[in-house]
């Protein structure tokens, strides 16, 4: 496996220069784009990685599936009468079917459902991201996992987008608690530092039939864990979920620091990092190697 991983990486640095580090977010724009790093861990344990795979990277919309995890546990089936399942076919920080679709989100996963989600978690934490923080450190077994307040500043400063999202769906009704706290919240979240290691590890109980076994913790349900890598393969990676699909074949969460988690159930939860994005805000280097690795070792699940 170390051998695969090392003859990935040398496949795929060279598309390094081909893409463009996330500006939007001044402080992200700071991040040097030459890197690029890989870790899998497996569902007995076993960790295998290369490159730069443990430097820390903003996890950005990869903690959209750990507030979705914490908010499935509390409201169960109710959370879909707030927020969809179905892809959105539109970029991650689109407005325009928010209108049409009277303030519901098409899926947790675009910057309107994750909000939505956000503002459940708010209703039911008196500190949001301390229980994210809580929750992220179990999962990854890293008890040193920190926020970047730099990071998390220069989104809530550029938050215009998104808190138009919030307060839009204020005005539909489907938003409960102060917006400005939420986005707060939800940008601490964001901003969360990772790296691939941890990442895949904290990813494992999606291949595990929700269970995180160094944890010892059954964090969802064997049914849930399905239900929310179905999510993850049809809207994990936005307008990119089909070509994801199709070059990839796994369920997938990307964010705009670069960084990607695959799932291959029953197996394998991977994490890969390089900080230049697509034209669809993902990983381009990213993308590249777990097609690669899905190739070399038939992962896909279709
Ligand atoms: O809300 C935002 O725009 C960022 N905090 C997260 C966006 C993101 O990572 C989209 N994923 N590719």
């Amino acid at each position: 496996m170390d051998e695969l991983l090392q003859s990935i990486e040398q496949k795929v640095r060279p598309l390094i220069g081909s893409g463009k580090v996330a500006d939007y977010i001044p402080a992200l724009a700071k991040v040097n784009p030459n890197q690029f790093g890989i870790a899998i861990y497996s569902n007995n344990g076993e960790l295998y990685h290369t490159g730069q795979a443990d430097v820390e990277f903003s996890i950005q919309s990869i903690s959209k599936v750990f507030s979705l995890t914490l908010a499935m546990k509390h409201y169960g089936e109710d959370m879909w009468q707030r927020v969809g399942r179905e892809p959105s076919g539109n970029p991650f920080n689109s407005l325009v079917q928010l209108e049409y679709e009277a303030g519901i989100p098409r899926n947790p996963f675009i910057n309107a459902g994750a909000l939505v989600v956000s503002d459940m978690n708010q209703s039911r934490f008196a500190t949001p991201h301390y229980a994210m923080r809580e929750y992220l450190r179990r999962l990854s077994g890293n008890e040193n996992l920190t926020s970047d307040k730099v990071v998390a500043n220069s989104e809530y400063e550029f938050r215009a987008r998104n808190a138009s999202m919030a307060y839009l769906m204020k005005a539909f009704g489907n938003f409960h608690n102060d917006v400005e706290e939420v986005l707060h919240n939800y940008f601490d979240n964001c901003a969360m530092r990772m790296n691939c290691i941890d990442l895949a590890k904290a990813f494992s109980f999606l291949a595990n039939k929700g269970y995180c076994q160094h944890s010892g913790e059954q964090i969802i349900s064997a049914r849930e864990a399905k239900q929310v890598n179905g999510l993850l393969a049809t809207s994990g990676l936005y307008d990119e979920a089909g070509n994801f699909a199709y070059r990839v074949g796994l369920p997938g969460k990307s964010g705009v620091g670069g960084g990607i988690v695959a799932i291959v159930p029953n197996r394998f939860s991977v994490c890969v990092w390089s900080p230049e994005l697509n034209t669809s805000g993902n990983s381009l280097a990213g993308i590249a190697a777990l097609e690669a690795l899905s190739d070399s070792i038939g992962w896909s699940v279709f």
